[in-house]
């Protein structure tokens, strides 16, 4: 099993364009999903899953869709955080919260709250946030820590510093939706991870789907930079 999954939950517009709905009934069927996904990883020892809920240039989108979509986020929050907490869920949403709306900010912030004492599952909501914005203010902390170091940092005194600090790299990276893309998602930390592209709308990703995803992650040689014999001779080293 991945112990880290992340997933870019694409493709709910056109799975309700395709049904002649409003793209929102795409988002609230979305939602459904992400319930049905968070219930597999627990079933399965997933101990990571991180969504990409709202990436920081969704902004652009028509302001009724943006205005539903954080609806539908507090909503979500409102309804679903208690029910995560007894399931031993922790919470978490990573992004730049500061332009959320003074409520949602507040919401969140006892989501995390209330569920920081669980481990059975680390659920990561990614929320207006980007990769790159990720890295640049991971950088910007890192330096303002230690000035003294410029032109000496390395890759191991940023990663403290980036938002997902606490978790693994992602072993599998899903995509719905059809789109091959990353979208300004976790730059970084996707360096190493198996890729799984999949047409399937997001509100259609149901357990079986994410089951062939991990199955395709599991046939795959993970070789980090080695050559297939080193692995088969002396697979620890
Ligand atoms: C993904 O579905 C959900 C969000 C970006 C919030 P889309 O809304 O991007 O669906 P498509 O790509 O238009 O079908
Ligand atoms: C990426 O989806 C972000 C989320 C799923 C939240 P988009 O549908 O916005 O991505 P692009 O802009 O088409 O690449
Ligand atoms: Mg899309």
């Amino acid at each position: 099993m991945p112990r880290h999954v992340a997933v870019i939950m694409d493709g709910n517009g056109r799975w309700a364009k395709k049904r002649l709905l409003p793209r929102v009934a795409g988002h609230v069927k979305g939602v459904e999903l992400v319930r049905e996904m968070v219930r597999a990883c627990l079933e399965r020892g997933i101990g990571y899953l991180t969504l990409f809920a709202f990436s920081s240039e969704n902004w652009r989108r028509p302001q009724d869709e943006v205005t539903l979509l954080m609806q539908l986020f507090v909503k979500a929050l409102e309804q679903e955080v208690e029910k995560l907490g007894r399931n031993g869920v922790r919470l978490r949403v990573v992004g730049d919260l500061s332009r959320f709306e003074p409520r949602l900010q507040e919401l969140i912030r006892r989501a995390e709250e209330t569920t920081a004492g669980n481990s059975r599952l680390e659920l990561t909501i990614a929320a207006n946030y980007g990769g790159r914005w990720d890295i640049m203010q991971a950088v910007n902390r890192m330096a303002a820590a230690d000035p003294v170091r410029c032109g000496a940092w390395s890759e191991a005194d940023l990663e403290p510093y980036l938002a997902m600090n606490y978790a693994p790299e992602p072993d599998l990276f899903i995509r719905t939706g059809g789109e091959e893309r990353i979208s300004n998602f976790l730059l970084w930390q996707l360096a190493y991870a198996e890729l799984y592209f999949t047409p399937t709308l997001w509100p259609d990703f149901d357990t079986a789907e994410f089951d062939k995803a991990i199955q395709s992650f599991q046939k795959r040689e993970r070789r980090f930079g080695r050559t297939s014999e080193q692995l088969t001779e002396a697979p620890d080293a």
